[in-house]
């Protein structure tokens, strides 16, 4: 039977450019018939017509505001924020000081405003700064009610994680919530806009700085390239962007030189790259990448072939069956941290590792490891905390380490799967998932590693498997070594996740 909601659903999908899974799209119906209940409509074209009305969008607004993910906070991701301060800002005073302009800067998609606001305090801190009355700082997101709130200004402790008395002069308290100051929010324009519409209003041109953290992640694969092209293109000369951290992978790096810096990295566009604007490079070349073959074994000796075999060939045209698991737990379980202070160290880093306090935990770990060899877990982690921070090269050394103390680690084999999915070099990461899940069949990270990859590629069918085996394997697996692989994100999301995924093989890409 034909989905009366499907023309709907279509529409919102086509406007907004988001990727709205089985889950997403059942919820989005829901509140369509909520809506046209409460609005008296049974008919699902005349409802479809009053999204369309552009005269008067405050219906379309009213779904949008319930179909967007608005998780910010104040000097997220402090790494960037060092940066910024550190490296950005005073190029960007400097440059607008010498075309005697302000500076102009874009939180693409501010959700509640944290991150605007977060960009005004730094400015206002900014020493050299004395134009502060003049400052463009705009914001933008698609969901009218998110920008409703971020015009007042008007927070609770959750937008500072707990860390409120740090920002309390930004503020002005009341009762238990935090209004900004004025001289912050005087700065900042507010607005909607949907990242997927084909043009951008003019006042967003020319910009210094552009966060756009934490959204691209949400758009369908094949609109993605296209809304960063407009960002780009929003960028004034020499202009910066930022993306989120789960976002790297997808800068068009052959407009963008890739800047690292404060244990991070961010973007610069420049004057050389102007004229290549329109050749943005996607990874489509990736689609139909070849799977390489494995053959379900028992002895160690049988895995020391097949690696050695798979080290620099992919044989073509096999299909990995990914559904039975019957070789032995082989995890390397010999060095375990045995005195209190040695895993006092490494359940410290972890846990700030947890709360993505990745400069404080690296720090723990690199003081712990000093002059030691460390255990496979705490070399594992450093690798983790390493790849979180854009520390590829260190990320890599550790998973180096760990197969160099042994080869048949499969906690080395997913690591390594991370730091190559975070090299762009996708193949290895599926070839180094599918060892890592052939060495211990109830490890969960890399059944879920294979899937995202396999998702990210547009084939359905395997990362809908991916995502199954990883359901099988997540009650079994150790909760220690979810949190090396997945930070702060629980068993119980994690199966969410999961479960999202596989519901229908038609939504997943
Ligand atoms: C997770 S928040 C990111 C907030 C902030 N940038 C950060 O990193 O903390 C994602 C925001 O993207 C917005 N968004 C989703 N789709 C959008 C679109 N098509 N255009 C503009 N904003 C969009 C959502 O409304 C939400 O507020």
């Amino acid at each position: 039977m034909v989905d009366p909601l499907k023309e709907i659903i279509k529409f919102i999908k086509d406007e907004t450019g988001l990727h709205l899974d089985a889950d997403a799209s059942q919820k989005l119906s829901k509140t369509i018939l909520r809506r046209m209940n409460a609005l008296g409509i049974n008919s699902s074209i005349i409802y479809l017509n009053l999204l369309q009305n552009r005269a008067d969008n405050t219906e379309y607004q009213k779904i949008i505001a319930n179909l967007t993910v608005g998780e910010t906070y104040f000097f997220r991701n402090i790494d960037h924020w060092k940066a910024f301060r550190a490296y950005v800002l005073p190029r960007v005073i400097k440059n607008a000081d010498a075309q005697k302009r302000s500076p102009r800067l874009w939180s693409a998609a501010c959700a509640s405003g944290e991150e605007a606001y977060t960009l005004s305090i730094c400015i206002k801190e900014a020493a050299s700064c004395n134009f502060f009355n003049g400052i463009d700082i705009y914001a933008s997101d698609i969901n009218y009610q998110s920008i409703e709130k971020a015009r007042k200004g008007i927070f609770d402790s959750h937008s500072f994680r707990g860390k409120e008395e740090k920002y309390e002069k930004y503020f002005e308290k009341i009762k238990k919530r935090y209004k900004i100051k004025k001289e912050f929010r005087r700065a900042i324009s507010f607005m909607e806009l949907n990242l997927a519409q084909e043009i951008y209003p003019p006042e967003l041109k020319n910009m210094d700085v552009i966060f756009c953290r934490n959204v691209l992640m949400y758009f369908c694969p094949e609109r993605v390239q296209a809304i960063l092209k407009r960002i780009v293109n929003c960028l004034g000369k020499d202009g910066f962007l930022f993306l989120g951290h789960a976002e790297g992978n997808i800068a068009p790096v052959d407009l963008l030189k890739r800047i690292g810096h404060s244990n991070t990295f961010f973007y610069q566009y420049g004057e050389k790259i102007y004229s290549s604007i329109d050749n943005i490079k996607t990874n489509n070349h990736f689609v139909g990448l070849p799977i390489p073959a494995i053959s379900l074994a028992t002895s160690p000796k049988k895995i020391k072939i097949l690696e050695k075999n798979q080290q620099d060939s992919t044989p073509d045209g096999q299909e990995m069956i990914l559904t039975d698991f019957d070789i032995k737990d082989t995890k390397d379980k010999s060095k375990v941290p045995v005195d209190k202070e040695k895993s006092d160290a490494f359940n410290h880093a972890l846990d700030l590792y947890c709360m993505e306090t990745y400069d404080k935990a690296l720090k723990i770990m690199t003081k712990h490891l000093e002059g030691q060899d460390g255990s496979m877990k705490e070399i594992i982690l450093a690798g983790m905390i390493n790849l979180n921070m854009s520390r590829f090269v260190d990320a890599r050394l550790c998973y180096k380490k760990v197969l160099g103390k042994s080869d048949i680690s499969p906690e080395g084999y997913c690591l390594k799967a991370m730091v190559k999915e975070a090299d762009s070099d996708f193949k290895g990461a599926i070839q180094a998932s599918l060892k890592a899940i052939f060495l211990d069949k109830h490890f969960f990270a890399p059944h879920f590693k294979l899937g995202q990859i396999y998702q990210k590629f547009g084939d359905i069918q395997k990362s809908r498997q991916a995502f199954l085996n990883g359901l099988k394997t997540l009650d079994k697996d150790n909760d220690e070594r979810i949190r090396l692989f997945f930070g702060i994100l629980p068993k119980q999301k994690l199966n969410q996740l999961c479960r999202k995924k596989c519901r229908n093989k038609k939504q997943i890409s």
